[in-house]
């Protein structure tokens, strides 16, 4: 790595220090976002965000050792055991929460009940497959627009389907494998525009398999450029090629990595939505940069091309450097979460510069990521 280097080592050591003294303050058990500066809980073990908070946990003990990080991921892994027996009410995320909890801890430890909770989260996501649009089905219920459930799919989904790669692995059963390569090939199809920006919301039509709308969803309009979901595909292409080796997967994650990239300003972080009106105020989502920078370091390893290599790499250092300088709560003991600056959902003006616990995880990864290259 060409870039200066200390500033990563310093930032790890900072955040490290911080999740020492938020465990034990924390009262929640699964953090969301943060309001007035303390995180709420989801109050639904099932919620999409449960697993993010025993994955950071699971990233600093790796490399810090520290005992009770490793007790409450734990802990928290136990308590997801109520959705994935409930069965009801689980839907899409389900490689968001065991992805980061139970297949780290698989990977860390051998435990062989982790390993079966994650297997049977790639069964149920695998189940949500529709055959006739080869789409991967997101909810079970939707109270966000008039969009038919039965027919949507979101690109978040891009993030889940390593759970499902993994598992076909794990089970030799290549059936996990084609399923969420079909469902990235509709993503490819439907959600990625000409020009690398990336659409949230597509409603099939759930028999016919047809596009019925597009919606808008947390991004400004159906037209527009939602920042998180940007990241979403940025990084989901990215393991989506680590997993299958397959071109097309690279190359998507490079239009939407360089479309990302050419519409961040000066400060390097990514702006809610790429094409809502902008003024002096309107809120940027960390949470976006950390994800995108995360992917763009895997990026950067798995593309060949050299320029390509340093730009994601470069790209990927600009906006964790940025994180950590401009919107790192190191210094501020009234806030729980190690990034403000995140933005939930703009369009229902919920969680508006505030810290989501994604932003802290992949912020998290994407130090991790960089500490590791730098031995
Ligand atoms: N997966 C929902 C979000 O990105 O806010």
């Amino acid at each position: 790595m060409k870039e200066d280097t200390l500033w990563v080592e310093q930032a790890w050591k900072d955040t490290f220090e911080k999740v020492k003294t938020t465990s034990q303050e924390m009262t929640v058990s699964f953090p969301s976002m943060t309001e007035n500066g303390i995180y709420s809980d989801t109050h639904k073990p099932w919620a999409w965000v449960v697993g993010f908070w025993p994955g950071l946990l699971w990233l600093l003990y790796e490399k810090q050792g520290y005992q009770p990080f490793k007790d409450i991921a734990i802990d928290r892994e136990n308590i997801m055991d109520g959705p994935l027996d409930e069965f009801i009410n689980i839907h899409h995320d389900v490689g968001f929460m065991w992805q980061l909890t139970s297949v780290k801890q698989y990977e860390l430890f051998g435990n062989e009940q982790s390993r079966i909770r994650a297997l049977r989260a790639a069964s149920h996501l695998a189940s949500r497959f529709n055959i006739n649009g080869r789409f991967l089905t997101a909810w079970n219920h939707n109270d966000v627009n008039n969009a038919d459930p039965k027919g949507l799919s979101i690109i978040d989904s891009m993030m889940n389907l390593p759970i499902l790669y993994w598992a076909a692995e794990q089970l030799d059963a290549p059936r996990f494998k084609m399923l969420a390569m079909a469902h990235a090939d509709t993503v490819i199809q439907e959600f990625i525009r000409e020009d690398g920006s990336v659409r949230h919301m597509v409603e099939f039509d759930y028999l016919s398999g047809k596009v019925k709308q597009y919606h808008g969803g947390q991004g400004y309009n159906e037209d527009s450029a939602w920042s998180r979901g940007a990241s979403w595909a940025i990084h989901g292409f990215s393991m989506s090629y680590q997993y299958t080796q397959e071109i097309r997967y690279l190359e998507t994650a490079m239009k939407t990595a360089d479309f990302f990239i050419d519409n961040l300003t000066d400060d390097h972080i990514p702006h809610w939505d790429f094409r809502a009106p902008r003024t002096e105020s309107t809120p940027r989502d960390t949470s976006a940069g950390a994800c995108a920078a995360s992917g763009l370091l895997l990026l950067s390893d798995l593309v060949t091309d050299i320029e390509k290599k340093d730009k994601y790499q470069t790209a990927a250092i600009n906006i964790l450097k940025s994180l950590y300088e401009n919107y790192g709560t190191y210094h501020d003991h009234t806030q729980q979460g190690i990034l403000v600056g995140g933005t939930f959902n703009c369009p229902q003006g919920l969680g508006i510069n505030c810290s989501l616990i994604y932003g802290d995880y992949y912020f998290v990864e994407g130090l991790y990521k960089l500490k590791t290259k730098l031995g």
